[in-house]
């Protein structure tokens, strides 16, 4: 069977991040540790862990007119994505400032500029490519009603729609009828179904309310626990690996990324999730975003 292509739409940012013994709390001042800057934004990521796993790739997102928007563009391509879909604008590059704790978890504030400058007429202007594509990636750092007409387009001309709602905020109910599946982690979850989310049992009812409002077939992603596949049989749990975080930034897009890429190569969802989960695993044993995506030939299943 032939490969899928994968579209990817969404964020590209500037990711600077300082590692630190503890994140600070409201008006504290910690001091931290070493300084790093490197490629980010939840799309990028996306499309950069998807191109790096083996997928077929194009990436469609707003810069500016910077230094930042200029590096981010020049490391797409030299990534191998098609960058005919990266668009500019007069606002700044986004940027993300990121604190990553002992534990490796991490707190993040996105300046969007340039992202969220990603309008609907960017959307119709990408049409062709949309609907040719077979498998749409999404996120939620660009503007709702461009993530909401692409779903659209997209589901319409018949591809496949996947959408992350990281980071969540509120979503009208069409957008769920458009969605093939939904991977949430558990707090976006539990903001979106009004349900709270703890474990598999409370994951999997959650899941189903979702299901309920229209969205295909979900992943849960449990962060070290694993992640719940919730497609209208018996849910199934898929186990993360055991292994010595430092960073947890860009795990969850790596594994969408990867996710993604099995899915355009026709795997089942539980083995498209245990590429996933492998992939991701990778990513969390190195700092950075894109700095710590692993290449295909690192996935060890
Ligand atoms: O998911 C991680 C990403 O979130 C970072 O790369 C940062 O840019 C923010 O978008």
């Amino acid at each position: 069977m032939a490969q899928k292509n994968i579209l990817v739409i969404g964020s590209s940012n500037t990711d600077m991040t300082v590692k630190t013994k503890a994140l600070p709390r409201p008006g504290e001042t910690v001091l931290g540790g070493v300084f790093t800057m490197g490629a980010g934004g939840k799309g990028a990521n996306q499309a950069v862990a998807a191109r790096r796993l083996g997928g077929d790739v194009k990436f469609i997102c707003k810069v500016g007119r910077d230094i930042f928007g200029d590096n981010s563009l020049a490391h797409y391509e030299k990534e191998g994505l098609d960058t005919s879909g990266v668009l500019r604008s007069d606002l700044p590059s986004g940027v993300a400032l990121i604190s990553v704790d002992e534990k490796a978890e991490n707190c993040i504030v996105v300046a969007s500029g340039a992202n969220n400058d990603l309008l609907e007429a960017d959307i119709d202007a990408s049409a062709e490519a949309i609907r040719g594509c077979g498998i749409l990636l999404l996120q939620l750092e660009t503007p709702v009603p461009s993530v909401l007409k692409a779903a659209k387009l997209a589901h319409e001309a018949g591809a496949t729609v996947v959408l992350n709602p990281a980071p969540a905020c509120p979503l009208p109910e069409e957008l769920f009828s458009y969605i093939d599946l939904f991977i949430p982690n558990e707090t976006e979850l539990s903001t979106f179904s009004g349900l709270p989310v703890c474990d598999e049992e409370s994951a999997a009812k959650a899941a189903a309310a979702m299901r309920a409002k229209g969205v295909g077939k979900l992943i849960v992603t449990m962060g070290s626990k694993g992640s719940l596949i919730c497609d209208g049989g018996e849910p199934v749990f898929v186990p993360a690996r055991k292994v010595k975080a430092v960073d947890t930034t860009a795990a969850g897009d790596t594994f969408c990324g990867a996710l993604c890429v099995a899915l355009a190569e026709g795997k089942a969802l539980r083995e498209a999730a245990e590429f996933a989960t492998a992939a991701s695993a990778l990513t969390v044993q190195k700092m950075g975003a894109q700095d710590s995506i692993p290449f295909r030939k690192d996935i060890n299943l």
